[in-house]
């Protein structure tokens, strides 16, 4: 479980761990190549960089990323998030507020209201939004120029943005998660900028159980250097990682209860499924959202679920996992829940 103080301090250290510059961003090479090459390209024309939307599970360095962006063009970054925008009104007001060249970031861009996305449309294309003055017959519109901007778009569901927002994007990245040799040199660099002591293996064993996700590497290795600190001399070594993570019910693959109720729903309530999302969210009193957002990519990437047009099922390696006997004919019995009825 994680406190809501925790939770506080977790986002403070965040901003601190957080890379600036592209140089010292790790992983995600596709991204950084292609980012590399606009950034070069817009800075060349003097220009602001093309519209770029984001997508992956959360946690992979979205916002990072913008940061990076704002900080190699030298200009201003404005962050706000979908939810945030609630009126027309609001992005109007945001947008008239960039100088030119700025980077405006969106997160959770895919939960921007009908009205608000379509201000932004007109804004990502003609650098100008049309605003209503009056009402009745006397009503007229009125045209504001913008200065050309650059909107960095995050989002965790693709599927969920309409086909215009998405078309007027310049390019589309993917995030994926970091591989165990990135995961591990984000552990020895946040580690090295927080002064703990560590060695290759100890930062090796809190990669292994950070799922490929740099802001869960981040949050293990603080709780381990607390645990080394108390129950050592403060250096993490593979032992006392391993200790600190079995202690806080992170096991080997990184999965904590959350994950674990979630397997374990499917397996024992639903008979391995297939079950819907919302069904499943009442059974592990989690957020559908949530489950579909932070718990399912993994669990999809480690192999252990499925998604099939009739909802998730259990693997075999999900039951191997949770150490319950699998039906003998459970591939069988699923197959015919994985094709498009
Ligand atoms: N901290 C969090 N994500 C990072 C990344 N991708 N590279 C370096 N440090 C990080």
């Amino acid at each position: 479980m994680i406190t809501p103080r925790q939770r506080v301090e977790d986002a403070q250290l965040e901003r601190n761990l957080r890379p600036r510059r592209l140089a010292e961003y790790i992983g995600q090479e596709r991204v950084k190549a292609s980012l590399g090459i606009f950034i070069q390209a817009a800075q060349a024309r003097g220009e602001a960089l093309d519209h770029v939307l984001l997508y992956g599970p959360p946690g992979l360095g979205k916002t990072t990323l913008a940061g990076i962006i704002a900080a190699e063009m030298g200009v201003s970054l404005r962050i706000t998030s979908g939810p945030a925008v609630e009126r027309a009104g609001d992005l109007v007001s945001i947008l008239t507020n960039l100088k030119a060249n700025d980077v405006l970031f969106i997160d959770e861009i895919h939960r921007l209201s009908r009205v608000v996305e379509e201000v932004l449309y007109a804004a990502m294309e003609d650098f100008a939004v049309d605003i209503v003055l009056g009402k009745g017959p006397a009503a007229r519109t009125m045209r504001i120029n913008l200065p050309r901007f650059a909107l960095i778009g995050a989002t965790t569901r693709l599927a969920l943005l309409t086909g215009p927002l998405r078309d007027r994007f310049g390019s589309v990245l993917r995030l994926d998660f970091y591989d165990l040799e990135a995961t591990q040199e984000i552990v020895l660099r946040s580690a090295a900028i927080l002064g703990v002591p560590i060695a290759p293996e100890g930062a090796r064993a809190v990669a292994l159980r950070s799922r490929g996700t740099p802001r869960v590497a981040n949050r293990l290795l603080t709780r381990v250097r607390d645990y080394a600190e108390v129950h050592g001399d403060g250096a993490i070594t593979a032992e006392v990682a391993a200790d600190a993570l079995t202690m806080l019910e992170v096991d080997e693959l990184g999965l904590d209860d959350v994950d674990r109720r979630i397997l374990s729903a499917i397996v024992e309530k639903f008979g391995g499924g297939p079950v819907g999302v919302e069904t499943l969210a009442a059974a592990t009193s989690e957020e559908a959202d949530t489950i579909m957002d932070v718990y399912e990519p993994y669990l999809i990437q480690l192999g252990f679920l499925q998604r099939t047009p009739r909802g998730r099922v259990a693997t075999r390696r999900a039951y191997q996992h949770l150490g319950i006997p699998a039906p003998a004919l459970l591939e069988t019995a699923q197959r015919s829940f994985l094709a498009e009825p």
